[in-house]
């Protein structure tokens, strides 16, 4: 089967693998001109450094014959004479704070394929054709591209909602192997077509394969979001915050007791300084600006999203009202810029708004180091890049060598091992702020080794 996919950022790149990997005949379109070129390059670093996924290069290399990556349109207008359905993969990033979601990506994406579609055999698809929303959407979004295509005059087509679950830095494993695959659709034919798409899924008796219309389809996906971003906020905001106002609680002698009640669950219990990326805080706002728009009370949903923030600013206030530490003129080593683990994504990192935070406190410099997101973090600061106030380092050493103040703000599991480092590079009686409790077996080390010791979680 022909699918298209339009965006070829982590979901449409993850999902057009997983797709050209179950025997389909897949294109990818994305108006990057270089994220296609690096996409196309089939070289595993270029792959890399532009999407950076466990996996992902290896599945593209390995797909090379299914699997064509474009930024030209005729391309495009040429594969879709054959398509059965065609995948927006489009980025829906908020307005402002005020969760409405920005949909002008996906809508001239949408304009500019009702085009071409209207002008094949005065807008009547030869074959039915499914257009499917995958980027995370307002749940009526479905009738805006309705409304789209008809404008055009667009006939034979269905359309469907297909939300993405994937979790950034396993998505390939987590899209070969998914849990469950919900899609929402009006017609019969549609569902067809998806069962054809997910065949591997559909037959798969590991995998829950959800059908339901495509409203039920987007509001699930922004649900299943807020519960998953409530959890995590819940535990650093409550219990973390438990930890660090009692003596002698150990978090994760605490984290233990909760989990072993089954109807707690284990997943999301790590205390951290910040929730970030591109997802939840995004949805959960989104969520409660449609809410609201209905009438209907969000304080719950808006109470998270404070909860999230609050942390973060509690962590970075600790140093002066706890050791009346004064940051100016002082120089930092930042770990961690990617917002977790496994992933070169930086949106709504912590070390955003520590870098932020650093700034406006006049610190000297900051050495920031991450195993991947290094390049973006450096675009994104581009400005304090070239005034030298932040330097990007590739190499730990550099990162901790003479700073006076450690600051870990992602869970990159190679942080663990950092306490030998510091013991030798850190300035003697420097400060260390634990943003993730990576270092907890050594805090007692470190503390007796002249270190002082910020760490959520902990008094
Ligand atoms: N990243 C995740 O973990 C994740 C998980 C689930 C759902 N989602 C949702 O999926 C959607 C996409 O997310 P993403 O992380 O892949 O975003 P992304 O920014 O990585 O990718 C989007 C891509 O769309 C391209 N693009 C923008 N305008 C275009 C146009 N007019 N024509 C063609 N290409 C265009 C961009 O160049 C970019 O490569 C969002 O709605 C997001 O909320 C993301």
């Amino acid at each position: 089967m022909k699918i298209l996919y339009i965006g070829g950022g982590y979901v449409g790149t993850c999902s057009a693998a997983v797709s050209a990997d179950s025997g389909h005949e897949v294109l990818v379109y994305d108006n990057d001109k270089e994220k296609i070129e690096r996409l196309s390059s089939l070289k595993k670093e270029a792959i890399e450094s532009c999407l950076f996924e466990e996996g992902l290069s290896e599945f593209i290399i390995r797909n090379e014959k299914r699997l064509k990556f474009s930024n030209n349109y005729d391309d495009v207008k040429f594969f879709i004479d054959e398509a059965w359905a065609i995948f927006m993969c489009l980025p829906t990033p908020e307005k402002d704070e005020s969760g409405e979601t920005n949909l002008s990506y996906y809508e001239s994406a949408c304009e500019q394929l009702a085009q071409v579609l209207s002008g094949r055999n005065g807008g009547l698809q030869k074959n039915h054709i499914l257009i499917v929303n995958k980027s995370t959407v307002p749940i009526e979004m479905v009738d805006r591209t309705s409304q789209i295509l008809d404008k055009y005059g667009v006939k034979n087509y269905g359309v469907g909602s297909n939300p993405e679950f994937l979790v950034e830095g396993k998505a390939i494993e987590g899209s070969t192997r998914p849990q469950r695959v919900v899609v929402g659709a009006w017609e019969k034919e549609d569902f067809e077509i998806f069962r054809d798409i997910y065949k591997r899924f559909y037959d798969s008796p590991s995998t829950i394969y959800i059908e339901v219309n495509p409203l039920e389809a987007a509001a699930g996906k922004l649900l299943a979001n807020y519960f998953l971003f409530n959890k995590v906020v819940n535990c650093f905001d409550v219990a973390g915050r438990t930890c660090e106002n009692f003596s002698n609680l150990h978090y994760e002698n605490v984290r233990k007791i909760l989990i072993s009640d089954k109807r707690i669950g284990d997943w999301g219990f790590y205390d951290s300084l910040y929730a970030g990326g591109s997802c939840y805080i995004k949805d959960a706002r989104s969520l409660a600006h449609q809410l609201s728009a209905k009438g209907v009370n969000a304080d719950m949903i808006t109470n998270t999203l404070q909860a999230n923030s609050r942390q973060l600013e509690l962590f970075l206030n600790r140093p002066e009202k706890e050791l009346n530490f004064n940051w100016q003129g002082k120089k930092i080593g930042l770990f961690g810029l990617a917002f977790k683990r496994d992933t070169n994504d930086i949106r709504n990192s912590a070390a955003i708004g520590v870098v932020k935070f650093l700034l406006e406190k006049n610190v000297d410099l900051i050495n920031a180091y991450d195993p991947a997101a290094g390049e973006y973090f450096k675009k994104y600061f581009a400005d304090h890049a070239k005034s030298e106030k932040i330097k990007i380092v590739i190499r730990e050493d550099e990162a901790i060598a003479g700073a006076d103040v450690l600051i870990i703000a992602t869970d990159w599991p190679q942080f663990r091992e950092l306490s030998e480092n510091i013991k030798v590079n850190l300035k003697p009686g420097g400060l260390i702020m634990d943003g993730r409790r990576t270092l907890h077996g050594e805090y007692d080390e470190l503390k007796k080794a002249g270190f002082s010791i910020i760490a959520v979680g902990s008094k």
